[in-house]
């Protein structure tokens, strides 16, 4: 079967010339005789590989010297304890800015370990719109405030980070990491889970300004202790070595690519095309509020179940893939990440299009 164009909301497409490399080096990786899967994460060789992966990586964000980055387990879910594990014990409160269901289950889980105050909530309108706050409304005690910078599945995005002054910003960057450019110093704490914009599944992507490290409250276990990955390289236990190594060739495919800035103009250039089909369209509605629109996930409804269902059939014949919105929001959801082409959403618009057309 030929390969399909798949807007899934992670895990994701990934660029076609990483999963080349891939099949090509898996029963001998670089002169080894062996497949990553089957290499000691002590050995020179893994060495190399996750050393790479964090060089590079590094290199697209423009990560300071002053910042660790860990490579982890557990996914972003995993985050929303280890955050307030960490970081909370300086006041033993955190305020949050609620933009959907993923900022629910971080506010929820920070619950078990101090308070939590939300200092603002889009619910009101189903999370479709990314609340303006002002300085003065954070609490300047607060030992960190938390955003969801991309909102996968409601479909906003940060364009104006908070001003939050001295107070650290912590950031779940899961569906928006790397996908253009932002200035990591206005940032404490940076997490991801990969298998959207990184690689496979498994890995979570932590950017920590080094002196949030060292802070756990006493009751946080050894595993999720910021400063044992720090101390240890990402190499305390047994990373997972196959998603680091998978997530190093996306790097590299990203910086043959021209890097973070390169990426930003092609993700504007797709997301711009398909908004306005949507825009134009009698048929097609987008949910969220225009100002705030995500450049990665594009969820839009049409009148009826019936046309929804008819509309994911039909697309799915013509190759486009998982393309089902997610039950709270309804519709349909275009994943548009790093590795889907432009030709992709092309396809896409060419055939809602046409869908259109015959279903007036
Ligand atoms: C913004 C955001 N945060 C957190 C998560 C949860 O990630 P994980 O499944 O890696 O725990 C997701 C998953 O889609 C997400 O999109």
């Amino acid at each position: 079967m030929a390969r399909v164009y798949n807007f899934s909301a992670g895990p994701a497409v990934l660029p076609e010339p990483v999963l080349k490399k891939a099949a090509a080096e898996m029963l001998d990786c670089n002169g080894s005789g062996m497949s990553v899967m089957e290499m000691s994460h002590r050995s020179k060789d893994y060495e190399a590989i996750i050393d790479g992966a964090e060089a590079h990586l590094r290199k697209l964000m423009d990560v300071p010297a002053n910042y660790k980055i860990l490579f982890l387990q557990g996914g972003a879910s995993t985050q929303f304890a280890m955050v307030p594990l960490n970081l909370i014990s300086k006041s033993g409160k955190a305020d949050f800015i609620n933009t959907g269901t993923w900022s629910k289950k971080a506010i929820s889980e920070t619950k078990r370990y101090g308070t939590a105050n939300v200092v603002a909530t889009s619910e009101d309108k189903n999370f479709s719109y990314i609340p303006k706050v002002a300085k003065e409304k954070f609490d300047a005690a607060a030992s960190y405030v938390h955003i969801t910078t991309n909102n996968t599945i409601e479909g906003t995005k940060y364009n104006v980070l908070p001003d939050t002054g001295v107070v650290p910003l912590v950031a779940d960057m899961s569906s928006n990491i790397l996908s253009e450019a932002i200035d990591v110093t206005k940032f404490g704490l940076i997490y991801a889970g990969a298998q959207k914009n990184i690689g496979p599944a498994g890995v979570t992507v932590v950017i920590i300004r080094d002196d949030l490290i060292g802070k756990a409250l006493p009751i946080c276990p050894t595993m999720l202790n910021y400063e044992t990955h720090a101390k240890e390289k990402s190499l305390y236990n047994t990373p997972p070595t196959y998603g680091i190594y998978i997530s190093k060739l996306v790097f590299e495919w990203m910086l043959e690519m021209g890097g973070v800035p390169a990426m930003e103009k092609i993700n504007k250039e797709k997301a711009k095309f398909l908004y306005d089909f949507i825009d134009g369209s009698n048929l097609f509605k987008g949910t969220a509020a225009k100002e705030d629109r995500s450049i990665m996930n594009v969820p839009f409804t049409l009148p009826t179940d019936e046309l929804t269902e008819k509309c994911l059939k039909e697309a799915k014949q013509n190759g486009l893939v998982q393309l089902k919105g997610h039950r709270s929001v309804g519709g349909l959801r275009a994943s548009i990440y790093n590795a889907m082409p432009m030709e992709g959403v092309k396809k896409l618009v060419d055939f809602l299009k046409k869908f259109e057309g015959s279903n007036k």
